[in-house]
């Protein structure tokens, strides 16, 4: 069972420059939470209360102020800096000591998920023994993300870092799963052309392996990217269509964890105000009326 999770929020963010120069993207608002929330929130879906949130050297203040260590969200949050951006499988090389023993879950902390029945294929996916496991999804733009070739036993083929010629239109998403190898298999891998070790080097060592698994997220699944500006406010938009519409909002912490049994009541009322009076708080509000 994977009990530990980590969350990649480092990265320069230049594609969204100017308005990260100042603030890291994954603290910018994605409609009415910042984007860090909803990644987070996955992970907690998971059943995922141990976080490593690995953030570029100097931001650790600005993620603390919204994210401390002791928090009221039943978490065990723990921070690493990342000196630059070497790459996504640096990840389990700054996380070594906080992984130990145990396999591991890492997300990209600018990745959004959300779909009927997402919960129960996470809590599949945190069953992994041996091997890896990653989520694939259909996309129009299949060279902008890592991107997986899978037969009809959807067992995955090939998997190519933002192939120029068209291969598949399965992108591989910022979800995984490893077992505790991954920190052995990330110190062997090289640096690609773009001076980064690559997430498709290291699956790829699994899938040769035979121990690389897919999971479809589905066709009324949902995974959006928020790499640059569009995306950005797509995602936003969606969100705020989604949460008007219906009353509920996605990637609320504290409902999460409360629906866990991970916090009480209490905890929820420390958390409005925390937070101060505000929409959100009076959701929470709602929840514990
Ligand atoms: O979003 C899914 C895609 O993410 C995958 O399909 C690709 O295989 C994978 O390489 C990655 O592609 P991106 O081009 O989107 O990666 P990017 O460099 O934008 O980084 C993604 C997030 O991880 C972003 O929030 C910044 C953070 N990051 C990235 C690197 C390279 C770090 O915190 N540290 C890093 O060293």
């Amino acid at each position: 069972m994977i009990k530990k999770g980590i969350i990649l929020a480092g990265g320069l963010g230049t594609r969204m420059s100017p308005i990260t120069k100042a603030v890291n993207k994954q603290l910018l608002p994605l409609y009415d939470k910042p984007l860090i929330y909803y990644p987070l929130s996955v992970l907690m879906l998971a059943g995922i209360k141990n976080i490593l949130i690995i953030v570029n050297k100097g931001q650790l203040n600005q993620f603390q102020k919204i994210l401390p260590k002791n928090n009221h969200l039943g978490l065990n949050i723990q921070y690493k800096e990342q000196p630059e951006p070497r790459g996504l499988p640096d990840a389990f090389l700054i996380g070594e000591k906080f992984i130990g023993k145990d396999n591991v879950a890492l997300i990209l902390g600018d990745n959004f998920f959300y779909g009927q029945n997402f919960t129960h294929k996470l809590r599949k996916c945190i069953k992994l023994k041996k091997g890896a496991s990653v989520f694939v999804h259909p996309v129009k733009n299949p060279n902008l993300y890592g991107v997986a070739k899978v037969n009809s036993k959807n067992i995955i083929l090939k998997i190519i870092e933002k192939p120029k010629k068209f291969i598949s239109n399965l992108a591989v998403t910022g979800l995984y799963f490893f077992d505790n190898n991954v920190v052995k298999y990330s110190k062997n891998l090289k640096p690609s052309q773009r001076k980064e070790i690559e997430i498709t080097d290291l699956l790829n060592i699994y899938r040769k392996k035979r121990q690389l698994n897919s999971e479809f997220l589905g066709r009324g699944g949902v995974w959006l990217d928020t790499g640059c500006i569009e995306d950005f406010y797509s995602a936003s938009s969606f969100i705020s269509t989604i949460e008007n519409r219906q009353g509920f909002k996605i990637a609320c912490l504290e409902e999460i964890s409360f629906k866990n049994k991970w916090i009480k009541k209490i905890q929820i009322r420390e958390m409005i105000s925390f937070y101060g009076n505000c929409d959100y708080s009076k959701y929470l509000k709602s929840l514990i009326k």
